[in-house]
């Protein structure tokens, strides 16, 4: 080869390799210049959360674009680890759990993704994301680096984080930085050994070039226990709290870098029987303003709140369980049901002075549809459907188990015994421990005798005689997200006593109430139960016809009392309209079949209303304290 050839090939050959170098893509934290660094360029995050696990897959582009279109360059999204690992070893990615096609999606509408897989979230989801499961090892302890509970963890991290690794920005996805654990200096345990040992999981999937951070409340005794060498210090905190204050505090942790608050509450969330919460925009705004100014990275929690379908909320324990209602609207910039709200507009408006805000018309809110009344139909009680609800049959035990030791981990477990003798004179069915969790129905032979609940009602009097059946019904309302007790087990915990004796000799059915429902009960193997006592747990139905009209809707059960309600075989989620806040349950038009007839099932615990009538309506009722 001639020299020149040489020559010309070498530096063809480097100005490729200088291409290459150049296109590159690379997300990095520039500690010279307190920033990030996005393919060599400075670069701030304005961002928003948004859990794919709280809006059904129909709407996630609808959510999505609206994100982009508030003028978010990124969102942030929690796995959920429950969601996908429902039963020990076996993974759900389908459907609305399809997080590669969330991922996919937020890439097409041209977001960035700060990812947050765990393994804890907290979230007000239940168990802060951890499954059940792993309390069938009583000993276990969470959030630690104990050694059974370190062996789920990496064996959940092998599937999770070889999905997201292809996501990462640097191999060409939409992933700039992924969070270790979850405001881990709020709990009790302080284990570095746990951290270090993520940290090299992380590290050991992910690569030793992506952005790992962590998130910790405003105390310096959270960010003690919650950061860690190697993973980026980041803190949180919401309207009400000296900017200024805080991000001094994470300079002191995080000397040079980005200024980040992970989490900037928009709003806040609610629990059955207290007064909704809600975070004015004008507050929300200029606080947004001043960390824009001060050139911070944001993350907005929530911006789009959604919902807590079927069994997913958390509850909180401080001093006494207090669960988390259906909604999870947050009172967030995008409502529940993905509707632009007056705050978000305000959101806009600062972010348009510190970034260009995507032109065009905003979409709008999606369509509502007030279906009207529906007339439901008395289908039977859960004490007389148990063969079709719990077709396995029941457990035999001597002393009540929990739901994670028969493997329920949701939903209703009845227990039943039989009265050791007469009760002629109300007598005291106690639960010494506290250890009903969290709600049950009681009945003797099929009359309904009340309610005991946790923290609340632990003694009810009963009657009847030697031999009657015993039912108690057992909901579990969600588990604790937040805290040192979120080993929170489910069921009768410990024994029941009867006047002075401890009840003996279980039947536990475990109950699949969602199953006998999504296959197309209530019509087979159901009887109409006219005759039967007026409360008690029971299942009502009913239909209705869209009239060629899918749209979003909301049900409301004004005068009935407490329970769970299902469309087209779809867990909507909890009501409980004789407590509140929360007075209508979102029904997202996906649910809603424009052709064939409706079906509703409600399961009620305690009273139907007298008129047996449910309402579709177009708005949401939120706010409103029954009790
Ligand atoms: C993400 O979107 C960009 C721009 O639309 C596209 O070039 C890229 O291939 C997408 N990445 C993935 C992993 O889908
Ligand atoms: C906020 O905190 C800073 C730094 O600690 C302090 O100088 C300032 O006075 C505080 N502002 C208010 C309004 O308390
Ligand atoms: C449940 O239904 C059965 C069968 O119809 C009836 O005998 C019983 O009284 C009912 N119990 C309640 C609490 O309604
Ligand atoms: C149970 O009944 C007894 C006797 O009628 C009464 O004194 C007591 O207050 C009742 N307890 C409850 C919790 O209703
Ligand atoms: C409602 O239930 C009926 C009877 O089981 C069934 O034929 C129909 O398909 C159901 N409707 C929908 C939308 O699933």
């Amino acid at each position: 080869m001639k020299l020149e050839r040489l020559c010309l090939w070498i530096s063809l050959l480097s100005s490729a390799l200088i291409f290459a170098v150049w296109a590159e893509r690379s997300f990095s934290i520039d500690y010279r210049r307190n920033s990030f660094l996005k393919d060599g360029e400075q670069f701030r995050y304005i961002s928003g959360s948004i859990h794919y696990s709280r809006v059904p897959r129909y709407y996630w582009r609808d959510r999505l674009l609206k994100l982009y279109m508030s003028g978010l360059n990124a969102i942030q999204v929690y796995v959920m680890w429950n969601y996908h690992e429902q039963e020990q070893g076996q993974y759900s990615f389908e459907g609305d759990r399809d997080l590669d096609h969330f991922l996919h999606l937020a890439n097409e509408t041209g977001l960035l993704v700060i990812l947050r897989p765990g393994p804890y979230v907290c979230a007000e989801w239940d168990m802060g994301g951890l499954p059940a499961w792993l309390l069938q090892n009583p000993k276990i302890i969470l959030r630690s680096a104990d050694p059974d509970y370190m062996q789920a963890v990496s064996n959940w991290m092998a599937v999770l984080l070889t999905k997201i690794q292809p996501w990462l920005y640097q191999n060409g996805g939409n992933i700039i930085s992924v969070q270790v654990e979850n405001e881990y200096g709020s709990y009790f345990a302080c284990d570095y050994n746990y951290m270090r040992t993520l940290r090299l999981l992380f590290r050991s999937f992910l690569g030793e070039d992506v952005v790992l951070f962590t998130t910790d409340g405003n105390t310096d005794k959270e960010l003690v226990c919650g950061t860690l060498e190697g993973l980026y210090t980041t803190i949180d905190f919401g309207t009400g709290t000296n900017i200024t204050a805080a991000f001094q505090r994470q300079r002191r942790f995080e000397p040079k870098g980005p200024l980040v608050n992970s989490e900037f509450y928009t709003g806040w969330l609610d629990h059955w029987g207290d007064k909704h919460s809600s975070v004015q925009s004008q507050e929300v705004s200029k606080m947004l303003r001043e960390m824009l100014s001060m050139g911070a990275n944001v993350n907005m929690y929530m911006f789009e709140g959604g919902t807590n379908f079927g069994y997913w909320n958390g509850a909180d324990y401080d001093p006494r369980f207090r669960p988390v209602v259906t909604s999870y609207d947050y009172d967030a910039p995008l409502t529940e049901a993905g509707d632009p709200t007056e705050k978000l507009q305000a959101i806009r408006d600062i972010i348009k002075d510190f970034r260009d805000v995507p032109a065009g018309p905003f979409p709008p809110a999606t369509l509502k549809m007030a279906y009207g009344f529906v007339m439901l139909q008395k289908m039977g009680n859960v004490s007389s459907l148990l063969d079709v609800l719990s077709p396995q049959g029941p457990v035999r035990s001597k002393n009540p188990l929990t739901f994670e030791e028969i493997k329920q981990y949701y939903g209703y477990v009845l227990y039943r015994t039989l009265l050791p003798w007469n009760l002629p004179d109300p007598t005291p069915l106690i639960s010494p421990m506290n250890g009903i969790h969290d709600r049950s129905y009681i009945s003797v032979n099929g009359v309904y005798q009340g309610v005991m609940e946790r923290d609340v009602t632990l003694v009810i009097n009963v009657t009847g005689r030697e031999g009657d059946r015993l039912d108690v019904l057992v909901e579990n309302m969600g588990r604790v997200n937040f805290g040192s007790n979120i080993n929170d087990y489910k069921g009768i915990l410990g024994n029941l006593i009867l006047g002075n004796d401890v009840l003996s000799d279980w039947l536990i059915f475990p109950l699949d109430v969602d199953g006998v429902i999504a296959k197309g009960l209530p019509q087979a193997g159901w009887h109409d139960g006219k005759s039967e006592e007026e409360t008690g747990p029971a299942f009502y139905s009913g239909t209705f016809n869209s009239n060629g009209v899918s749209r979003d809707t909301f049900i409301k059960l004004n005068g009935w009392t407490k329970g769970q309600v299902f469309i087209n075989g779809f867990n909507v989620g909890r009501f409980w309209a004789a407590r509140g806040p929360q007075h209508t349950l979102y029904v997202p038009a996906s649910l809603i079949s424009a052709t064939l007839t409706n079906n509703i099932t409600v399961l009620e615990l305690e009273k139907p209303a007298n008129h047996r009538r449910v309402v579709f309506t177009d708005r949401p009722q939120l706010d409103n304290i029954t009790v």
